[in-house]
């Protein structure tokens, strides 16, 4: 298995490039299944999570390219049956369900499985499902779902911890092909929907109330193949974002649109960071000296992500004052907390929150990282720590971070890479 060392202490300088969205790439590329004509993506980053669901795809009967940050799918002759293998691979695989139903009358997936970052049910995907009138059973592991007619509904997609975006683009993509006028309530407003949304209107869907909770869907006969560029991946923003501030560099970022952003700029500003705008967009000088600790919770769009969130603790380790960060959307996504702790960060876990106290000195440690995101905090915190840190299971950060390793290496990082014989 890969590991990468990295030097510690690191100053960075330079401009960065921010690739497409991984979490829009994967459902807008379920919804090619909509149609048996070619769905042309561009700004696709080139990430080990894209390339599964590509695999997926083809391996439902599509035909695939994939070049230079350009995806090309055919779904000429499809069926609906995902092997396990392929689908415990990734959990956005639950994103082929909407998709295959309302393309074929049928599908049949086997659960992904258990997840590092904590429960992730499906209920609510299955319950709007139903409602658009699927017959759901599970069995044997496999979701089996099938439906003679959609028919557009009233659908109440809100749980315990908000609304669910897989779930939303599910729904949204089923009841493109229903009979009738379906309405979401409670939709998830992720811009990643956003964009689904905008690929969907070019297939020749029709929803209204676009970025709203409440979708209304049209359904129509046949939708159409089309073009459609992926937006921006903000959760790569943050993350460079917050790195730039954690170890005192100065990174050019390209413009930040607004409607990306949420909470993520008001939250860094109240903690008093500053950044300049220019022509190539926002340049961040990291003082984070001039940091204050922040108190914050992770909520659904617009509110603070909870996939920024490995990235903020890793951040307030070094901001002196005490931090409080509590996780709403998955409780006890906190695997990062013990390996910053053999870092020498000072962080206690009460429930679902991390209590920080910061300006701890950092000193370089192997450390292992459990998922995507606690993967990326980990890269911050050695990059800023003293000596040389290795983190273990790269793999993970490879799913959702495109030339990571690079785009660090450009800006004047020493990152090296090796064939890990110790894992
Ligand atoms: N939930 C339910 N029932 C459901 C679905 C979700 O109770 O049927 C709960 C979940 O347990 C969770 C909350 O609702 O507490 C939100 O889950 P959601 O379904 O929105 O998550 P997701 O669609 O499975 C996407 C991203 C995640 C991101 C979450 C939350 C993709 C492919 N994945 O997952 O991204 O954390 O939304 O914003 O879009 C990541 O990129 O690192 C990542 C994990």
């Amino acid at each position: 298995m890969q590991s990468v060392r990295i030097k510690g202490r690191a100053k960075l300088q330079g401009k960065v490039a921010i690739s497409g969205s991984k979490n829009s790439g994967l459902p807008l590329l379920a919804a090619s299944l909509l149609t048996d004509e070619p769905v042309v993506l561009t700004n696709v980053p080139q990430l080990n999570d894209i390339r599964f669901m590509l695999q997926l795809l083809e391996f439902l009967g599509c035909e695939t390219t994939f070049e230079q940050n350009q995806t090309r799918v055919r779904a000429l002759k499809i069926h609906g049956n995902p092997s396990y293998e392929l689908v415990k691979q990734m959990r956005a695989s639950i994103c082929l369900l909407g998709p295959l139903i309302a393309r074929l009358g049928h599908a049949e997936i086997p659960l992904p499985g258990g997840c590092v970052i904590g429960q992730r049910p499906i209920d609510l995907h299955l319950r709007g499902l139903q409602k658009l009138g699927c017959d759901i059973r599970i069995q044997n592991g496999v979701v089996c779902a099938s439906a003679t007619h959609l028919r557009g509904t009233n659908i109440f997609l809100g749980g315990r911890q908000g609304s669910t975006v897989t779930g939303t683009a599910n729904i949204l993509c089923a009841a493109t092909r229903a009979k009738g006028i379906t309405t979401i309530q409670s939709a998830a407003c992720e811009p990643e929907i956003i964009d689904l949304c905008h690929l969907l209107l070019a297939m020749g869907a029709k929803i209204e109330g676009i970025g709203s909770p409440t979708l209304i869907i049209e359904g129509v006969d046949s939708l159409h193949g089309a073009s459609h560029r992926l937006i921006p991946d903000r959760i790569e923003y943050g993350t460079f974002f917050m790195l730039a501030l954690m170890t005192r560099s100065a990174i050019q970022l390209p413009p930040l649109d607004p409607c990306l952003s949420g909470a993520l700029l008001y939250i860094l500003e109240q903690s008093g960071a500053r950044w300049e705008e220019n022509a190539d967009g926002i340049l961040v000088r990291g003082d984070r000296s001039s940091l204050n600790p922040v108190e914050l919770t992770t909520l659904p769009f617009p509110g603070f992500s909870t996939d920024l969130q490995a990235q903020m603790c890793a951040l307030m380790t070094q901001v002196e004052g005490v931090s409080v960060i509590t996780e709403r959307i998955y409780p006890s996504r906190f695997m990062h907390i013990s390996e910053l702790g053999r870092m020498g960060a000072d962080i206690l876990l009460e429930g679902s929150s991390a209590i920080i106290k910061g300006a701890t000195t950092l000193s370089g440690a192997p450390i292992m990282a459990s998922d995507l995101r606690a993967g990326a905090s980990l890269y911050m915190a050695g990059l800023a720590a003293e000596g040389e840190t290795i983190v273990q299971r790269v793999y993970h950060v490879d799913r959702g971070y495109e030339k990571l390793d690079e785009k660090l290496c450009q800006l004047g990082a020493e990152i090296e890479r090796f064939d890990d014989k110790n894992i």
